[in-house]
């Protein structure tokens, strides 16, 4: 039975959300960067604080204003996003991770503006930290929610993300559908999970998305309640 109104089902939970694209500088004028909008991720936190829970939002640069009631912590780059979340994770509820954090960054980020000269560059990249895969190591009873934008073999590149990270929900989309994924309004996903179950979803608003999100989330809390 629903015990809890949709408008307080999250109340007294802390919960943090990642949105965005990380930018990797190169030097003081340029960076590496994606198309990640930070819609899915606005719509998430807006959801989760709309259900009565305590919302951090860690940003890596978008045009969004911050939703109503939200603490946004502003970040540029992977390095600091991983900091700001692992600052506050033994504080938390639930994380969900829907920012498109960079796989790399530059080697070494000029401190003068890089100067042309005519002839082939080559970029040196390093690997950044995985912050979802570090929480899913970390984690004691966070409930943890991982996204993965495919443009091939969704379900089974999706499923190896959830059981390689230890997330407890999975939030597959493909991004070459229209209507779905980067700088789109809409979404069109699957929800998975490490015990099989599948949720396949129509075509939604970011925002819908996010409030099945929140009552999944609600759902694997109970749970871990016992
Ligand atoms: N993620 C993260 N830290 C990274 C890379 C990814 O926390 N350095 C998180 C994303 O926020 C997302 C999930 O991991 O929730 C999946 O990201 P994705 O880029 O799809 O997976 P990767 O493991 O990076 O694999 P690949 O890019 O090679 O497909
Ligand atoms: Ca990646």
């Amino acid at each position: 039975a629903q015990l809890f109104t949709e408008s307080d089902c999250l109340k007294g939970k802390k919960v943090l959300v990642t949105a965005g694209g990380t930018q990797e500088p190169l030097d003081p004028v340029r960076y590496l960067g994606n198309r990640s909008s930070g819609r899915m991720g606005y719509a998430v936190a807006q959801a989760l604080q709309e259900a009565g829970a305590e919302t951090i939002l860690v940003s890596a640069p978008t045009d969004l204003p911050a939703p109503q009631g939200v603490r946004r912590v502003s970040v540029q780059t992977a390095l600091e996003m991983h900091d700001a979340v692992l600052e506050n994770f033994a504080n938390l509820d639930v994380v969900v991770k829907a920012a498109a954090v960079a796989d790399y960054r530059p080697a070494t980020q000029a401190e003068q503006k890089i100067k042309k000269d005519g002839t082939n560059r080559t970029i040196e990249l390093v690997p950044n930290p995985d912050i979802l895969a570090e929480l899913g190591r970390r984690k004691t009873s966070q409930v943890l929610i991982g996204f993965a934008a495919e443009t091939e073999n969704l379900l089974a590149n999706a499923q190896e993300k959830m059981h390689r990270k230890n997330v407890d929900l999975l939030v597959a989309n493909d991004v070459t559908k229209p209507g779905a994924g980067f700088g789109s309004l809409t979404n069109i996903v699957s929800f998975l999970f490490p015990d099989g179950r599948r949720i396949d979803f129509p075509q939604m608003s970011k925002l819908e998305v996010a409030q099945n999100l929140v009552g999944e989330i609600a759902n694997l809390l109970g749970r871990n309640k016992g």
